[in-house]
């Protein structure tokens, strides 16, 4: 029998940026547990997603960092895949939308509306750069806004009151670029007559019952604004040309053509595989449902651009289902790069690992409204359920097997206890499928947690330890009832934690494939080898998410402590002036600090030593009776990282968490733990050097 055919396509994300843990939440993580799910069920699964590598943001980094748009989209696109892999995300094909494999179904799809006439071309007023000579892109204007007043207001949208802008609206603009003043020029373009459409969409919309409620309801107030015509072209150098004579200076809209980037990822796919043709299967068969996992930001062009594109062209299916995720925040607070709020997900793995960061965050995917990382609850979830109640049930299990010498096979009757326990494991496994597939897959790990509540019951019910002594056959039916519900709930974490489920399965075992395995196979094995293993996971601890500090800065005074005879006030410079009370005295002379470069902690919390506030301590390390002051080259104020680890800008330490961290040097170099593991401390990329080939613990102070 044929299988049962889905696609499942994820945004293509901007390749301008490391994918922070809201992108992952936003997105990826949700299809990824859907598509593994839908897998685990016997369906055949087209998976895509890639970068989306044009658009004005692109050009403004290439622009800060003098390199060309495509560095900027190579370094982030390889990234990004890195990224995935070591998230346990695994699309089928990641394409880019610089690929020229993608300009061709860009152009047949422009070809195609332009024939049938969706596509028209119209005259618009846009900002143009006298001294560039050339058009400007809406963001690069900025002005007063005209509704809130506010100055600093982008032609394409005002950040403080939320509207969207046109750029001859803004009050004094100026370019961004040289500020200067623009002119506002007519300019053609093409535009795609969404109007035209608007029956269609509305139909289209009218038969979503089942989408979910904020989709709909964003879409719908879209719809019944009225659709007008939107331009699909721009006047820009960075983008995909436009596949006719005459339009050499303007590239199609970095939206429109994005998103024929999912065409472009599963052809391509199919092409790498050996079968051109696979992909229609996907697009063209009328029965086969196509699933995009996005985020907010992007409902409108999934829900009506993507669909009247789809609708003009006419050869392929319409989305079947938008399950567009809210935002997350992290601690309350919204992402920010520039505030330094939140992770990158390799930030993030530094200290956990994968499989922790990705029951956690499915835990609390925005599914239904925004919701929020919290490194206390992500720690207490983890340690507690993931470990604690599934990991040591499975541990429990498995070593009392081991120790007894046992092997529990089938057995033939069941007491009334283990039947119930059986329909429940059944009945709970067929409510965990229905959430899944009805897309609410924080409520499918509810259903397992609930069930590992129930497994740890149980077993400590059966008292196998008594039976041991008392009923040889009873103890086979209860340990083999055990390994049943540590297969269940093994199999049910499969799309969650993929790699610790196959581990665990693999102690029991079972082999699990991705992509080949199915539920019923691995649940209808009642066969158990146990080969105790590790459990995959440990406890995670976050209480101290480093948060160090250090800069590079050079000492500009000394000067005796007024009222402490051992001590010095040293002031030093880095990112600013800090002044530092400091017992360097016992060690060095006065003439043998001025002008060194030295490294500081900048954000241990301030300590008013007798009566003079230290800001920041002056980092040496000690051994034995000697000391040795931390020190590199480069300028005053560079920071100091852990391999990629980036201080975040927040929060202080007090002197006692920083004692606790673990310091060592090895090899000249020396290195922190942070997490799991020793990342040496780096300025600029060059490690910081001791006098010390090897200590395991170096005090630092
Ligand atoms: O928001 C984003 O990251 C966009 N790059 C998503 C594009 S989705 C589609 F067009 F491919
Ligand atoms: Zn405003």
């Amino acid at each position: 029998m044929e299988r049962e055919k889905i696609l499942v396509n994820c945004a293509l994300p901007y390749a301008n940026g490391p994918l922070h843990l809201g992108h992952i939440a936003g997105a990826y993580l949700g299809a990824d547990i859907f598509v593994r799910f839908n897998r685990m069920i016997g369906k055949e699964v087209l998976f895509i997603s890639g970068s989306d590598e044009y658009g004005t943001p692109i050009t403004i980094s290439a622009e800060k960092s003098h390199v060309t748009p495509q560095e900027i989209a190579d370094k982030f696109h390889n990234m990004q895949i890195q990224t995935f892999n070591s998230l346990d995300i695994n699309f089928d094909e990641f394409t880019r939308t610089s690929d020229p494999d993608h300009d061709i179904d860009v152009d047949e799809f422009f070809l195609n509306l332009l024939e049938k006439n969706y596509l028209v071309k119209r005259y618009m007023v846009s900002p143009f750069c006298r001294t560039l000579n050339k058009f400007m892109p809406d963001r690069y204007i900025e002005g007063t806004c005209p509704y809130c007043g506010y100055n600093g207001a982008r032609g394409d949208q005002c950040d403080n009151c939320g509207r969207t802008l046109d750029p001859i609206e803004l009050i004094n603009p100026v370019c961004n670029l040289i500020h200067e003043k623009p002119v506002f020029r007519v300019t053609e373009h093409f535009f795609l007559t969404l109007d035209s459409l608007q029956k269609e969409l509305s139909d289209y919309i009218d038969s979503k019952t089942y989408w979910k409620q904020n989709v709909l309801k964003f879409t719908r107030n879209f719809i019944n604004e009225g659709l007008h015509p939107r331009a699909i072209t721009r006047d820009l150098d960075w983008g995909v040309k436009i596949p006719i004579s005459g339009y050499e200076n303007k590239k199609i809209y970095v939206w429109f053509e994005a998103l024929i980037g999912y065409i472009t990822g599963a052809r391509v796919y199919s092409m790498n595989i050996g079968k051109p043709d696979y992909w229609k299967n996907f697009w063209m068969d009328k029965n086969v449902k196509s699933y995009y996992f996005i985020g907010k930001d992007n409902i409108p062009f999934h829900t009506i651009i993507w669909p009247a594109m789809l609708l003009a062209h006419g050869e392929y299916n319409l989305p079947y289902n938008v399950p567009a995720n809210e935002y997350l925040r992290f601690e309350g607070e919204k992402f920010s790069k520039s505030r330094g709020i939140g992770f990158t997900a390799d930030e993030m793995l530094k200290f956990v690992d994968k499989n922790s960061l990705r029951y956690y965050m499915a835990s609390i995917l925005p599914e239904t409204g925004d919701s929020d990382f919290s490194l206390h609850e992500f720690q207490y979830k983890v340690n507690s359920e993931l470990v604690d109640k599934y990991g040591n049930y499975i541990y429990r299990v498995e070593s009392f097997i081991e120790k007894n010498g046992l092997s529990p096979h089938a057995s033939k009757s069941l007491d009334k206890t283990d039947s119930e326990i059986m329909n429940l494991l059944r009945s709970k496994f067929s409510e965990y499928c229905a959430e899944i597939e009805n897309l609410h897959i924080k409520r499918g790990l509810s259903v397992w947690l609930e069930l590992v509540m129930v497994a740890n019951n149980y077993f400590t019910e059966a008292a196998p330890w008594k039976l041991i002594k008392e009923d040889m056959n009873k103890l086979n039916e209860k340990l083999y009832i055990a390994l049943k519900i540590g297969q269940y709930l093994t199999a049910m974490l499969y799309p969650y934690i993929p790699s610790a489920s196959i581990n665990i399965m693999e102690s029991l075992g079972i082999i699990l494939i991705p992509g080949e395995s199915t539920f019923s196979k691995i649940l209808d094995n009642n066969d158990f080898h146990i080969n105790k293993g590790n459990i995959p996971f440990e406890k995670i601890d976050l209480t101290n998410p480093n948060v160090l500090d250090i800069q590079l800065s050079t000492v500009i005074s000394v000067e005796d402590h007024p009222s402490a005879d051992s001590l010095y006030v040293i002031k030093v410079k880095g990112d600013k002036v800090y002044t530092s009370v400091s017992d360097l005295k016992k060690y060095y002379s006065r003439e043998a600090l001025v002008g060194r470069k030295v490294l500081i902690l900048t954000n241990l919390e301030p300590a008013t030593i007798r009566g003079i506030k230290s800001q920041c301590l002056i980092m040496t390390v000690k051994n034995n009776n000697s000391v040795e002051l931390l020190t590199a080259n480069g300028i005053d104020g560079e920071p100091v990282t852990a391999e990629n680890y980036i201080y975040n800008g927040e929060g202080t330490i007090n002197y006692k968490e920083f004692q606790k961290m673990e310091f060592s040097v090895s090899d000249y170099h020396l290195l922190v733990k942070l997490g799991e593991h020793r990342y040496p401390l780096m300025v600029n990329g060059l490690h910081i050097n001791l006098s010390t080939e090897m200590l395991d613990n170096v005090v630092i102070k």
